[in-house]
């Protein structure tokens, strides 16, 4: 046996990560240092190598309302196992009194309503959305300042030995869960120091964190968020962490690119819904910046973008299917209308087949299954010239 001396990289990760890394890349944005500690800790799984006896990871997402804390849950849980709803949701403000501890874990026998009781926390539900290859449960914990005392020693034990007892002394298993939770504690101040004057990013498009100046603000950022949690946290529960993540305020660059993420789950979700009277949309920049205006705002994040997209988009979209206005093969340009500001839906084409609208629409939309030409479901290229004239 000779002597190797052969240097590894440990930095590199497996198949299997990478592909959630690239999913969720495709998903969120701006959140890199979340994606990467995510990823980090299914690799760690995969391989065997998280410690035993606990859950698969603890989370802390702290950072401003809107910045992604709950959709980079549902899109790991997309990733992974196919569905974005695949995840258990405590809203910690919810369960403030014992007799609602009651509703998390059941009451124990004898006691008044104990047959009727389905703990929301038992095995069952905990496992509902295990496939047969994935066998991994999401559990969300929102707004954790706000918990009990009771429901923080409940938390305390699942965050440490990955089990929790019901009620009745049944025992539910959390070693197969990830477990995050958020909070939005430090987030003002974290606001102020991103920018003191309006509270949030600068208006000039730029992506954060590239320049040297960007990484030094982003560390003083979460380093500001870390020590607000270290107030308010005991060091008991701060010690069961695997990872605290401070999530970073939007900017302008970043929302951009999340409507186009939005616009694009529009368009999947027109292909998914009525294959056979599938159409394409695209709007224009004038239709975007619209949208952008009235869906995000400095306080919000991206908070009230989709609802500004259903009410804006949708809504009138599908006043056009169902009048008839609207046909499968169409292509929609949506552009911009001022005083009043709405937008304006524009046919370009009509009679496009499935194949060419295909090329038109952007690479990441997966036509479903009942899309087939002859038989077979197609492929076709998608050119960059394709891809480039669509919305805009
Ligand atoms: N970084 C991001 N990448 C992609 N989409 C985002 C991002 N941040 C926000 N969004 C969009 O905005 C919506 C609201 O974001 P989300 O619910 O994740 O906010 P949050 O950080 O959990 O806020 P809160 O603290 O109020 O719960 C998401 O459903 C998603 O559509
Ligand atoms: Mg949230």
């Amino acid at each position: 046996m000779g002597r190797l001396n052969m240097a590894l990289d440990p930095s590199k990760t497996g198949r299997e990560a990478e592909t959630l890394e690239s999913s969720l890349r495709k998903l969120i944005v701006g959140q890199d240092e979340a994606i990467q500690q995510i990823v980090n800790i299914y690799q760690m799984n995969l391989t065997g190598m998280s410690a035993p006896g606990r859950p698969i990871g603890n989370f802390l997402f702290l950072g401003p309302t809107g910045s992604g804390k709950t959709r980079i849950v549902e899109a790991t849980a997309e990733a992974l196992l196919k569905n974005p709803r695949a995840v258990i949701k405590i809203d910690c403000a919810e369960f403030q009194h014992s007799h609602e501890i009651a509703k998390l874990i059941g009451s124990p026998p004898g006691y008044l309503g104990h047959r009727e009781t389905h703990p929301l926390l038992s095995q069952e539900v905990i496992n509902q959305h295990h496939t047969d290859t994935m066998k991994i449960s999401f559990v969300l914990f929102d707004e954790i300042e706000k918990a009990s005392d009771a429901l923080w020693n409940l938390l305390l034990g699942i965050l440490d030995k990955g089990t929790l007892t019901l009620g009745d002394n049944r025992k539910v298993d959390f070693s197969r869960a990830l477990i995050f939770m958020t909070s939005n504690l430090g987030a003002a101040e974290m606001s102020a120091l991103v920018s003191p004057k309006l509270g949030f990013r600068g208006a000039e498009p730029k992506e954060a964190g590239t320049g040297p100046q960007d990484e030094k603000l982003n560390a003083k950022v979460a380093k500001s968020g870390v020590e607000a949690a270290r107030r308010k946290f005991t060091p008991e529960f701060m010690n069961r962490l695997d990872k605290v993540v401070v999530f970073k305020p939007l900017g302008d660059a970043e929302l951009k690119r999340i409507l186009d993420i939005e616009l694009n789950m529009v368009q999947q979700r027109i292909f998914n819904s009525s294959p056979d009277r599938a159409f394409i949309f695209h709007a224009s920049d004038t239709a975007k910046q619209y949208l952008l205006r009235e869906g995000t705002d400095v306080k919000y994040g991206a908070r009230h973008l989709k609802r500004a997209i259903e009410r804006l988009l949708v809504q009138p979209m599908s006043n056009l299917i169902a009048t008839e206005q609207v046909r499968a093969g169409d292509w929609l340009k949506i552009d911009f209308g001022a005083a009043p500001e709405h937008l304006i839906f524009l046919k370009e084409a009509e009679g496009l087949p499935i194949r060419t609208m295909a090329e038109l629409v952007d690479n990441s939309i997966t036509l479903p299954v009942q899309t087939m030409v002859n038989g077979a479901p197609f492929e076709t290229p998608r050119t960059q010239s394709a891809k480039n004239s669509r919305r805009g």
